[in-house]
C-alpha cells in the first residue's frame, strides 16, 4: 500500500487547522500510520525542501517552516501521492478550486498550510526524514474491507 508524507505547516497549526485536515484524510478512507508535532530544526527544513535549493525563496522558506510547529504525517492507502495532492489543491491558493485545502482555507502562496509528497519517490524520502521505522504503525480497521 503506498504511503506519503502529509504535513501541516506553521500557518495551518496555527489557524487551527489540524483537526480539518485530519477529517478530511480520514473521511476520503486513508488511514494514518504516523503523526507527529515538531518544531524543526532549519537543517531539518533545509533537508526536507532540498529540491529547491536553488530557488530564491529555499532560505525564507526554510527560516519559516523552523520557525514554528509543523505536524507530520503518514498517510497510507491506494493513490495516496496522488489524490493526497488534489486534495491539498495547487500550490497557489489562489489557482485552487473550492473544495481543496488550500482552495478553501487560505489565500497566499507563502502560506499555503499544508505539504504533500509530489511523487512516491519523493514520499519515501520524506517519510524517512521525518519518522523512524518504529514511530509507523501497521494497522488495518475494519473499513478497510469496505473499501478495497
Ligand atoms: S515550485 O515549482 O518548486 O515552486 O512548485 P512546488 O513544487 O509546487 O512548490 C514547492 C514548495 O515551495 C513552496 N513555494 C513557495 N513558498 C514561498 N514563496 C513562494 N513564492 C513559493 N512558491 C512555491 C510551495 O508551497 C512548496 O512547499 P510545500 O511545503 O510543499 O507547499
Amino acid at each position: 500500500m503506498e504511503r506519503t508524507l502529509i504535513a501541516v505547516k506553521n500557518d495551518g497549526v496555527q489557524r487551527g487547522f489540524i483537526g480539518d485536515i485530519v477529517s478530511r484524510f480520514e473521511r476520503k478512507g486513508f488511514r494514518l500510520v504516523g503523526l507527529k508535532m515538531v518544531k524543526p530544526t532549519e537543517e531539518m527544513a533545509k533537508q526536507h525542501y532540498i529540491d529547491l535549493k536553488d530557488l530564491p525563496f529555499y532560505g525564507n522558506l526554510c527560516k519559516y517552516t523552523s520557525s514554528g510547529p509543523f505536524v507530520a504525517m503518514c498517510w497510507e492507502g491506494l493513490n495516496v501521492v496522488k489524490t493526497g495532492r488534489e486534495m491539498l489543491g495547487e500550490t497557489d491558493p489562489a489557482k485552487s478550486k473550492p473544495g481543496t485545502i488550500r482552495g478553501d482555507l487560505c489565500v497566499h502562496i507563502g502560506r499555503n498550510l499544508i505539504h504533500g509528497s509530489d511523487g512516491p519517490e519523493t514520499a519515501k524520502r520524506e517519510v524517512a526524514l521525518w519518522f523512524k521505522p518504529e514511530e509507523l504503525v501497521d494497522w488495518t480497521s475494519c473499513a478497510h474491507t469496505y473499501l478495497y
